[in-house]
């Protein structure tokens, strides 16, 4: 009959582990320093501030400084979303780092990350989704959690997209800014933190927003870096189309996969790409502009970093109190899309703060 304790055993802890839930324990950001107005814009590009603002919503973004990398930005947001958790960095089992921006193809800036920070014991890659990055990152680090396989996960999404960006381009080099933000998962109950996951993706619309060269299908040459293969290069209209059907239908998923209706969130957090996307799409779900967190005015789209640094920022100003329900939505290139349904914990020192600060 050993064996059949030992079965019995075995079930028990996979009802366990499969019971255990993961929240989000600290939260940091890297943010450069340098601002870049639509006036600025101006001088390089034949734009106007008008158009930009009336457009997608941007004032300014942020450009970092030459010489600073993806995983420079990155290991700030880390080591501050430790300290915010009260973790050191050799308690982390995992780093994950969401971008489309790395400092290189390989070595993973997840490796150079966990290397800078002293994270000795962690697993690390690189996740590339694109603007959806963080997000799948962090369903990656909840399922590593949830599996027993981590207890410690630093989820982070960085960008310098301001290094891929053509800034003789105005149909892309508007858009765009550089930022990062970094999130510590930990365990938790499974009806608290994270409650649900919807992350969907479509090749076929792969060509409407890519950068093309410098890959094994078109490998850097002279030709390539005449030809500005190596910048952003994308379909606006097609991609606006695509995210606002994307935002309502992932929200109403990652909704039903949790239990709840849409109208039970007390906060939406969208990638920050252009405020009429976000407005479009709070239409189609009928719901008030003011449960949507925005701030793509100060940043531009940051890509994988917009979600994490919208959460931040919600946080610090005590928009998320402990229990409130939060929905994260993502969408990008790929195409991709992702959400995450989160019960706020008040795991992170920030939170708390703003909380009693109120
Ligand atoms: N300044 C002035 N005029 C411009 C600029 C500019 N910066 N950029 C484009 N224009 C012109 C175009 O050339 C066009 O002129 P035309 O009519 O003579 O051809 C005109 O403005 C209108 O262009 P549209 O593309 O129709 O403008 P639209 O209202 O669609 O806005 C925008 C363009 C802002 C890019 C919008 O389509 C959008 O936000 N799309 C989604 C982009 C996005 O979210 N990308 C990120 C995806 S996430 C990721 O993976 C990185």
């Amino acid at each position: 009959m050993a064996h059949v304790d030992s079965a019995e055993r075995t079930l028990e802890a996979t009802r366990r582990l499969t019971r255990r839930g993961s929240t989000i324990a600290g939260i940091g950001r890297s943010i450069p320093a340098k601002v870049v107005t639509n006036r600025d814009l101006e001088g390089l590009v034949e734009t106007t501030d008008e158009w930009i603002r009336t457009r997608t919503g941007i004032r300014e973004r942020r450009v970092a400084p030459d010489g600073v990398a993806t995983s420079d930005m990155a290991v700030e947001a880390s080591v501050e979303a430790l300290t915010d958790a009260g973790l050191e960095a050799a308690d982390v089992d995992l780093v994950i780092v969401g971008t489309a921006s790395p400092d290189m193809l390989f070595p993973a800036t997840a490796c150079l990350v966990a290397d800078r920070i002293g994270a000795r014991r962690a697993g690390a890659f690189d996740l590339s989704a694109a603007c959806s990055s963080w997000a799948y990152g962090v369903a990656m680090g909840h399922a590593a959690i949830a599996s027993g396989g981590a207890q410690t996960v630093l989820v982070i999404g960085s960008e310098t997209l301001s290094r891929i960006v053509d800034w003789t381009d105005r149909s892309t080099c508007v858009l765009f800014g550089d930022a990062a933000a970094a999130v510590v998962l930990r365990p938790c109950p499974p009806d608290e933190g994270f409650l649900a996951f919807h992350l969907g993706a479509d090749g076929a619309g792969g060509p409407w927003i890519s950068l093309p060269a410098g890959g094994s299908r078109l490998p850097a040459s002279a030709e390539t870096v005449a030809g500005g293969d190596h910048f952003i290069k994308m379909n606006g209209r097609e991609v606006y189309k695509f995210a606002v059907r994307a935002i309502p239908r992932a929200i109403e998923r990652v909704a039903a996969a949790a239990g709840l209706a849409v109208d039970d969130f007390d906060l939406f957090i969208p990638h920050q790409a252009n405020v009429r996307i976000i407005e479009a799409a709070a239409e189609r779900l009928g719901q008030p502009m003011d449960r949507f967190f925005v701030n793509v005015e100060r940043y531009g789209n940051t890509s994988s970093a917009s979600v994490p640094v919208a959460l931040y920022e919600a946080v610090e100003q005590g928009r998320i109190r402990p229990g409130d329900l939060v929905a994260f939505v993502a969408f990008g290139g790929g195409l991709t899309w992702g959400a995450a349904a989160l019960r706020w914990t008040d795991g992170s020192a920030l939170g708390r703060r703003a909380g009693t600060a109120l």
